[in-house]
């Protein structure tokens, strides 16, 4: 190295600095947490806002094709963002908005945090539901309902157009816009990896696998929730950076709460679809967990799991119901044999000829594992039976799922239960007399492959 640098070199150095230090500042571990605590003190409770109307949210799909509704969306942000600036100690403002999601998801470490657990769900419906009262106050229309982001259907995998320029047609900031994405050329997400057909969350067969327990996060949260998240962040799906990558950032993106529109609106979706067993906890302690938020008065409130539960009644807004995939039959649960002394699964001779004879295609079988840990760093994993391949491939005929981890800015050990693919790569290997372990390797990382760790696994068909 000489040590008198050329002052061309020297300003290259100046940049590759400078390019370093914009990175780290981007990535989600170095992102301060922005996010002071709620206030303390007694929160008015909840209560139905009064000749709230029950009015349906609209897919974007339908918003991106009317103007108007287009145009309406984009005044309720510019609003929201300007209230931001002309009174930033106003609750309701786009920056205070954003940094509600970041002291719940533990990026200030004094925030009880709401991801990885049975709170996700009705957590996330109560932020949306004072997020979009917010909005209609703001814009003095009453009628106003959030749109959700239906990446469900095939067609809509990427980012709505109206999201993704600068300006609007009239050369104005566009209020939809945000420059922290890795998406806002319209790439589109790989088919297949978002609601995979037989680890579907929708085929979940109760609510702890599909929406997690006190002590796990469920299905949806750790696959479909969680790829979307990484993929607007960052289309490589690399360990992700700011805003919707990272958890304490994602606020900060305006898709984010058309995102967590849509997973709302597949909870919903959910429990139509099986009145029987797609039914909510009736556990006490949940139903009666409470959430602090501000109102669109500013008025400090706080509301129960309780309240939010019935959405046409309570907090005035349905979904159309939904037609994408076939009405799941009544769930059969087998035992597969655990030894957690080897960590090897094993299934019968039984459930081997059930899963590869003639008639198999006309179920959906997959394990359910419990208390899965989940790896600490963010990115997207594959799951295998046995080693993964060398080339990582989701098509292998070992892959059982993925899961999709977000960043955070805090150390984070959480655990989940994850539906995996029980069909043929998982019939053949785990009914050898040895059984097979299951592994997990980072789909774009140079780490090695590691053992998945979990508490119990079954097996259901549908
Ligand atoms: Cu609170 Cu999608 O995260």
């Amino acid at each position: 190295m000489p040590l008198i640098l050329s002052r061309r070199a020297f300003q290259a150095s100046l940049l590759g600095y400078a390019a370093t230090l914009r990175a780290a500042q981007k990535n989600c571990r170095t992102v301060p947490a922005l996010c002071p605590p709620l206030p303390t003190g007694t929160p008015q409770p909840f209560q139905v806002e009064p000749g709230i109307a029950n009015i349906q949210r609209k897919p974007l799909s339908l918003v991106v094709a009317d103007a108007n509704e287009t145009n309406r969306l984009r005044l309720a942000y510019q609003k929201l963002r300007d209230l931001s600036v002309s009174d930033p100690s106003d609750p309701r403002g786009w920056a205070q908005q954003a940094n509600i999601h970041c002291f719940r998801c533990a990026g200030n470490p004094s925030g009880a945090d709401i991801h990885q657990s049975w709170t996700f769900l009705p957590w996330h419906r109560a932020y949306l539901y004072y997020h979009e009262r917010i909005l209609a106050e703001l814009l003095g229309d009453a009628t106003f309902r959030l749109p959700y982001w239906d990446w469900d259907v095939p067609a809509n995998r990427n980012l709505p157009t109206i999201h993704r320029n600068k300006l609007d047609s009239a050369n104005k900031p566009n209020s939809l816009f945000d420059a922290d994405r890795g998406v806002n050329n319209g790439v589109t997400i790989p088919l297949g990896v978002i609601l995979p057909d037989n680890v579907n969350a929708m085929n979940a067969p109760d609510f702890d696998t599909f929406g997690g327990t006190a002590t796990d996060g469920g299905q949806l949260e750790n696959t479909s929730h969680g790829m979307i998240h990484v993929w607007t962040g960052n289309p490589r799906l690399n360990p992700s950076f700011t805003d919707m990558g990272c958890l304490q950032t994602a606020g900060r993106d305006p898709i984010f709460y058309a995102h967590h529109g849509n997973l709302d609106r597949l909870w919903a979706e959910w429990n139509r679809r099986d009145t029987t067993h797609h039914v909510n906890p009736t556990d006490s302690g949940w139903l009666a967990t409470k959430f602090e938020f501000f109102d669109h008065k500013k008025v400090y409130r706080s509301i129960a799991i309780g309240d939010v539960l019935d959405t046409a009644n309570k907090l005035g807004y349905n979904y159309p119901p939904g037609a994408a995939l076939a009405v799941p039959g009544r769930p059969r649960r087998s035992e597969v044999t655990y030894d957690s002394a080897t960590h090897r699964i094993r299934i019968s001779d039984d459930i081997k000829n059930q899963i590869l004879g003639p008639g198999a295609l006309n179920a959906t079988r997959f394990l359910v594992v419990e208390g899965t840990s989940l790896p600490s760093d963010p990115g997207v994993y594959y799951i295998y039976a046995g080693s993964p391949p060398a080339n990582k491939s989701a098509s292998a005929p070992n892959y059982l799922g993925f899961i999709a981890r977000l960043a955070a800015g805090h150390a984070h050990d959480a655990k989940s239960r994850l539906m995996l693919d029980a069909s043929k790569g998982l019939a053949e290997r785990a009914s050898s007399p040895q059984g097979v372990q299951l592994t997990y390797v980072a789909a774009k990382s140079r780490a090695r492959p590691a053992r998945l760790n979990f508490a119990n696994v079954y097996l259901v068909e549908r």
